[in-house]
């Protein structure tokens, strides 16, 4: 059903927890950056949970095309679909955040992945976008490790996210650098409400 960087989170999927560190704090805060209050919250391509498990917010929806790793996520108690980022099975306006954590670079459409967090986001809400630079020297060596590994994975440096978001139509800025960055957009008020892009 699905292609692309998605067999090996289902061989991984038992042991994922065990190998990598808890999401970062800092989470938290991006989300609060939501010109509305977050009631829900999409972690596309969640795997695990490990992102939406580090953020307080009262409905929280972990999706991915891997059902191993949606499987450790239910275990974490949270609700969790089966589905591609780039086609997300929600409402349009449905989510007040999407979160997505080191996976937009497994990601097969990036671009269709952006508008499709657009769209399910109601005015006001925010899409925050966790990498890894690979302009840095800890990048690099990590985006070699996974094409060595055999992901198709398609790492981007901080600025080219947020002219995406900003082309896309989100009010869009980097909040974070560093290795492991982040990017925030806020889904404006607008009356012509469709991606720009
Ligand atoms: C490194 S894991 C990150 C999981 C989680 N976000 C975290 O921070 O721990 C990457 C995830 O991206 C998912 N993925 C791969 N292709 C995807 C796609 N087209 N749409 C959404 N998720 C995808 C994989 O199944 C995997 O669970």
């Amino acid at each position: 059903m699905h292609g692309g960087d998605v067999w090996q989170f289902e061989l991984f999927a038992p042991v994922y927890d065990l190998l990598v560190p808890g999401a970062d704090a800092g989470l938290t805060a991006a989300i609060e950056t939501a010109t509305v209050p977050v009631e829900r919250l999409l972690d596309v391509g969640g795997g695990t949970g490990r992102g939406a498990r580090a953020v307080d917010v009262p409905e929280r929806i972990v999706i991915d095309p891997a059902a191993a790793m949606l499987r450790e996520a239910r275990e974490h108690g949270l609700a969790a679909v089966r589905g591609d980022g780039s086609r997300l099975p929600v409402a349009d306006g449905a989510v007040q955040a999407v979160l997505i954590t080191d996976a937009l670079h497994h990601v097969g459409d990036q671009l269709g992945l952006v508008r499709e967090a657009y769209r399910v986001l109601a005015p006001g809400g925010v899409f925050v976008v966790q990498e890894f630079d690979p302009t840095t020297a800890l990048g690099r060596l990590l985006a070699a490790g996974e094409r060595l590994v055999g992901f198709d994975s398609r790492f981007h440096p901080p600025e080219t996210v947020r002219e995406v978001l900003a082309a896309v139509g989100f009010e869009a800025a980097v909040r974070e650098t560093g290795v492991e960055y982040l990017v925030v957009g806020i889904r404006p008020d607008r009356v012509d409400d469709r991606p720009r892009w």
